[in-house]
């Protein structure tokens, strides 16, 4: 029973819906009535006023070892009013490197106190079907210690009066974001051009031309591979060296971990 957290906003950035499930996983084990859902992915966050017994879940995807910059574009001018958060990012198996800490310390710099913080898995966007990596996570199990987390996090509340400076992994200056290459997924000869891709890019990167092809500004894709994984014939495919790279070296599964 929590006597503290009046309310929680869930907010996250989620292309590939991992992020969410998790998010929503940690919602359900805070067990609090009055939860909110700041879907971020496609629209700025519309929360700025952030009550004193409010509790806020920042949950992002780690690309590059980093959080992607829209995470932050549309968050927006927020202000945490000193309310307490929880930072979590989800990662493809591979690392977080730097993205929690970095999700840390924006979040202390827009006002919010954060007070617990964890890492999920979620099926790698590059992962293929002949070169699995992460293929299915968050999983029952995933789904479950995300549950558990949430549950943590009240104990915690309840059960420590003043938290200390939450430790997370990570290191300052922060992974270097590399340049774009100017590559992006395509559509192949199974097209048939129904368009479902569109509306999935949150970077409005695709569009149908007067002959219906279906066309990808690269300049705009960030590789999120939101558009491949809704395709329903198969017919979006992103090749990158990378997804081999990934599965002959990172598919020993690795497991949720939980700061406090
Ligand atoms: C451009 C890009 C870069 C990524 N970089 C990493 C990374 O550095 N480490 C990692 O383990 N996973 C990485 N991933 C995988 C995502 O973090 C993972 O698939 C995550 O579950 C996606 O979240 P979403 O489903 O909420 O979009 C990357 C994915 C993309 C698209």
């Amino acid at each position: 029973m929590n006597n503290i957290i009046k309310s929680v906003n869930l907010i996250y950035y989620s292309p590939t819906g991992t992020s969410r499930k998790i998010a929503r996983a940690i919602g359900d084990g805070l067990k609090v009535n009055d939860l909110t859902e700041s879907d971020i992915t496609f629209k700025n966050n519309e929360i700025n006023v952030f009550q004193e017994n409010s509790l806020t879940v920042f949950v992002a995807p780690v690309y590059g070892g980093r959080i992607p910059p829209q995470f932050f574009e549309r968050l927006g001018e927020i202000n945490g009013n000193s309310a307490m958060c929880v930072v979590v990012v989800v990662y493809g198996n591979r690392h977080y490197d730097d993205a929690l800490l970095e999700l840390k310390n924006e979040v202390l710099k827009r006002g919010f106190r954060p007070i617990a913080a964890a890492t999920f898995i979620g099926e790698h966007s590059f992962s293929r079907k002949n070169m699995p990596v992460a293929a299915g996570r968050p999983d029952h199990y995933d789904i479950g210690m995300a549950e558990h987390f949430g549950k943590e996090v009240i104990d915690k509340i309840n059960t420590v009066a003043n938290p200390g400076e939450l430790y997370v992994q990570g290191n300052f200056p922060y992974k270097e974001i590399k340049p774009k290459q100017p590559v992006a997924p395509q559509s192949t000869d199974a097209c048939c051009s129904c368009g479902l891709c569109i509306p999935a890019c949150p970077t409005h990167a695709i569009y149908m031309d007067d002959e219906n092809n279906i066309i990808t500004d690269t300049d705009t894709c960030t590789l999120c591979c939101a558009c491949v994984k809704i395709c329903p014939n198969g017919a979006r495919i992103f090749d990158t060296p990378f997804t081999k790279f990934l599965y002959e070296n990172f598919s020993e599964r690795k497991n949720p971990e939980f700061y406090f």
